[in-house]
This record gives C-alpha cells, structure tokens and sequence, in this order.
C-alpha cells in the first residue's frame, strides 16, 4: 500500500491559496505516495475543481452527524461529498478539546462519512498529563474502541496532543509502540479488515523529521497540519513517503 500525505489546513488559507497550491501540487510527479489536502469548507468545492484529473484527493475537516436539515452553520457529510470531498477528518484533538466531542460523537459522524460515501480519518491521542501518568495506550484503546463503529472503514491518525503545533515530536520509540498498539487494537475489533486501514502519525511533521518518522513500523503515512501549509514543505515530507511493501496492519 502506499504511504498516505493528508494536510490539515486547519482554520487556514483563503481562495487565492487554492492556485498557490494546486499548481505545485500538480507539477510533482513520481510521488510514491497518495496525497490529500483537506482545506478549510470555504475552499473545498474550488480545490476540488483546481485538483480535478489530478491524483491528489481533496478532504474536509468535519461533518455534521445528522442527514442535511435544521442545523445552522453545520454542514452534513453528503453535502461535502458533493462540493469535492473523497474523505473527512474526524475527532481531531482540537474539536474534541475545543467542541466537547465525545467519542460517541465521533462515531456518529463516522457513519455519516460512511453513509455519504466519505473516507473517514478519525483522530485518536494522549494529552501530555496522560502520557506522563502512563495512561498513553489505555486512552487511545478506549478512543478506538468508543469511536469506531461496527463496519468501520477508513483511516486512523494517531496525534499525541501535546505534540501537535508545537514543534515537538513524539520519540520514535513511542510512535513505533502506539501504532503497534493501535494495529493490534484494530485487529481485535475488526479482524482482517483492519489490514486495510491506515494508521497515520500527525504532530509537528515537518520536512525534517519525516522521513525518519515514516520509516517506522506501522506508520503508514502522516497527517501535516502546520507544515501542509506552504507547498515546498507538504511536498518535502510527500517525497519522504513511499510504497509500503506490507498491507497496513502488518506492520
Ligand atoms: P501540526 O498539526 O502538524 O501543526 O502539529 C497536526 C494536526 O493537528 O493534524
């Protein structure tokens, strides 16, 4: 399988970015990887189109549970589907934190993805206080277990929370045993399905670090916020990726 580049532009980025990155985005050729940009809503129908014919995959960032009816300032999944959208971010950190998402809430919306046809990348992570009080892998068990519903398709990201936006990476050590950790999960709740679900690492990805990151076992790609905003770096740590010789899961 190949190794999967997904920026996360976060509450970022304005139409005359579109140009700015899908030209680049178009020019690079010989990507051993499967890349994805996921705007911000108010770009996605014009990335969606500037990308149109292009291997890159555009995404949303969220998605509302419900089918499309009375919920101002929401947007259901079909809807995104419709503007572009081959998959949606789901349970980032910063909506758990910032929107009160529970894990029921994310599951909820996971089966919206599925139902409108959406690849759903569901985010899981520590906070620092629970990495330091050695509740790492039990926290991201019980988001695994809680988020995803019977049947689930799609992608996983793991993000330690407090490796997100600043700077700081998790040791390569820790990444290599919580996708370990993760893989076995998936494993128990879904069995062989799980050998095709991706299991990303998100937090402070950066050109400099990627390589050493998605070299490692059970990484099967990366989810880039900070540094999925300027072209030169996306497609640096795109070019640091490559075609996985195991199917995701088996390491
Ligand atoms: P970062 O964000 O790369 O800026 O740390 C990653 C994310 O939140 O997905």
């Amino acid at each position: 399988m190949r190794q999967l580049i997904a920026g996360n532009w976060k509450m970022n980025g304005v139409f005359a970015d579109v140009a700015r990155f899908a030209g680049p985005l178009r020019a690079a050729t010989g990507l051993g990887c499967d890349v994805l940009v996921c705007p911000p809503a108010t770009l996605l129908a014009a990335m969606a189109q500037a990308l149109a014919g292009s291997a890159i995959a555009v995404g949303a960032q969220d998605c509302h549970p419900d089918p499309p009816g009375a919920h101002t300032g929401d947007l259901a999944a079909a809807m995104l589907r419709d503007a572009g959208a081959s998959h949606v971010i789901l349970g980032h950190s910063e909506r758990r934190a910032a929107h009160g998402e529970t894990d029921a809430v994310v599951c909820a919306k996971v089966l919206a993805a599925h139902a409108a046809g959406l690849v759903p990348i569901v985010c899981v992570g520590e906070s620092e206080a629970e990495r330091l009080a050695g509740r790492a892998e039990a926290v991201v068990a019980g988001q695994l277990a809680g988020s995803l519903p019977g049947g689930f398709a799609g992608v996983i990201a793991y993000e330690p929370v407090w490796a997100i936006g600043s700077g700081r990476t998790a040791a390569q050590a820790d990444v290599a045993a919580m996708h370990a950790v993760i893989g076995a999960r998936l494993h128990a709740q879904f069995g062989a399905a799980a050998e095709a679900m991706p299991v990303l690492y998100g937090g402070s990805v950066k050109p400099e670090n990627a390589a050493s990151l998605l070299t490692l076992p059970g990484v099967h790609g990366a989810l880039v916020g900070g540094a999925s905003l300027k072209p030169a770096d996306f497609l640096a740590i795109a070019r640091a990726a490559r075609t996985l010789p195991n199917p995701a899961g088996g390491g």
